[in-house]
């Protein structure tokens, strides 16, 4: 395929600024582990934009450099961290009370971690049940703590000296909520701030403040946020780059690993039965059925649209897809999640595969906030603004536009990201068609 013109990227200079609303587990795993890769303590293992590299022109070229050298990525450097919980422990003690990472990692950040203080939050008890804030914004109506929200952005950007900001959601998944009227259009939500429309969550308030900002937002939970028609317009409006949503970590990625191959080999599947054990803060808040609902819904859309039922009746028709979570504190962050397949193949034969994953959840969202954080960053300097479709590899559940099936198989997702990357610098697009080299 030709290349196509280059983009104008705006240079990574300066300070980026990566606040995220909530500041437990994965927050500050994600905190802890910039600054020990900053230090030289570790590397960054499990992040595309640190490791990963882009294959450039013909395979026999021999091009193949560091994404993060080939397209203007802030620099771990120059980044900054802030955010707003429900409790005012610094990130240091946060992470202790995590626990993810061993006293070991922490204890030489410990400086560092105590100079990450959240910021008072906007919280709303109807959208996480389990949990009570210790401090919390008060106003007038949700206009008002919107407001809030935008002075401690304004505030946090001149205190840092940043020269960009991006916000990455990884606060408690809400409740589950379908789009109501406030959210139709951006003068109905804003009517629904000033009269404190019950429709309209915590998070959406931190949204609105980010595009407002001109802050590109990135949805790390399950929760109804920017896709809202409301602040998709918004969004646009402003030239602000936009995501969701719910990191794709443990078993999810797992899902969109395996079921892209069963497909690609016309294997049948009769039934997939997921089950988890989960017992840090995620798992307690998951463990009301409102939360659980938003994540059920979002964790049950990749096997659907991977295997396409409606093209392939005879092999995933009638396929049964169960997905629970169970609160077991023993665990705290270490989940553990079970997959039994039951597939079948030539004349209908059944098998069976079992897969027992022992993750550690806020391990593998870490390096997805750091990616999603550059890359929103590099969007918006691109002059992307709204649905990032590119970053569906993230997302359990890709953000599209409206009317259009998201893509789930996570290799196909890679194509596309890498594909973006290559246009944004012009050079050409690989399609794996490789007639070339037989001519
Ligand atoms: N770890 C993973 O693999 C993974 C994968 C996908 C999605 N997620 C989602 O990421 C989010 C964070 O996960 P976690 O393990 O860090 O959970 P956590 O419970 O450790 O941290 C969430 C924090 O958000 C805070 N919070 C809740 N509502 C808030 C509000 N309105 N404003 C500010 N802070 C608020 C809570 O006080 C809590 O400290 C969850 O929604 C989770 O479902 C995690």
């Amino acid at each position: 395929m030709s290349p196509t013109a280059k983009t104008e990227i705006k240079p990574a200079s300066g300070k980026l600024g990566i606040l995220t609303p909530g500041m437990g587990a994965v927050a500050t795993t994600f905190i802890a582990g910039v600054e020990a890769i900053r230090r030289g303590l570790a590397k960054p293992i499990g992040s595309l934009t640190q490791m990963g590299t882009i294959r450039l022109g013909k395979r026999t070229d021999g091009r193949s450099p560091l994404i993060r050298e080939f397209v203007p990525l802030a620099k771990l450097d120059d980044i900054v961290f802030g955010g707003w919980d429900l409790f005012p422990d610094d990130a240091y003690q946060a992470a202790s009370k995590a626990g993810v990472l061993s006293k070991e990692h922490l204890t030489p950040l410990k400086d560092f971690l105590s100079s990450v203080k959240p910021m008072t939050p906007v919280f709303d008890q109807e959208y996480v049940k389990k949990l009570t804030a210790t401090h919390q914004k008060k106003g007038k109506n949700k206009a008002d703590l919107a407001d809030q929200v935008i002075e401690d952005i304004k505030r946090f950007k001149k205190d840092n000296g940043c020269d960009r900001l991006v916000m990455v959601w990884c606060g408690s998944t809400e409740v589950y909520r379908s789009p109501a009227p406030v959210h139709a259009t951006l003068a109905a939500f804003e009517k629904g701030l000033q009269e404190n429309d019950p429709e309209i969550s915590p998070s959406q308030i931190y949204a609105y403040a980010a595009l407002k900002s001109g802050v590109p937002y990135a949805n790390g939970a399950p929760n109804l946020t920017v896709d809202t028609p409301a602040l998709m317009e918004l969004a646009k409006k402003n030239g602000v780059p936009i995501g969701g949503k719910d990191f794709k970590t443990g078993q999810t990625l797992m899902k969109t690993i395996l079921a892209p191959g069963f497909k690609a080999r016309l294997l049948g599947v009769e039934g997939w039965y997921s089950t988890n054990i989960l017992g840090n803060r995620d798992g307690e808040v998951l463990d009301d059925p409102e939360s659980f609902k938003s994540k059920e819904v979002s964790k049950l859309g990749s096997l659907e649209h991977i295997f396409q039922p409606h093209l392939y009746p005879d092999l995933y028709g009638k396929m049964h897809h169960v997905v629970r979570i169970n609160y077991y504190p023993p665990r705290g962050d270490n989940k553990e999640g079970w997959d039994n397949i039951d597939i079948f193949g030539w004349m209908g034969y059944p098998m069976q595969i079992k897969i027992d994953f022992l993750c550690r959840d806020s391990i593998l969202a870490a390096p997805i906030v750091l990616d999603l954080a550059l890359f929103m960053d590099l969007a918006q300097r691109c002059g992307m603004s709204g649905i990032q479709e590119w970053l569906s590899f993230y997302w359990k559940s890709p953000q599209t536009a409206p009317g259009l099936y998201p893509e789930h198989d996570l290799f196909i997702q890679l194509m596309k990201l890498k594909n973006t990357l290559r246009h944004l610098r012009g050079e050409e697009l690989i399609t794996h068609l490789g007639a070339e080299y037989y001519d």
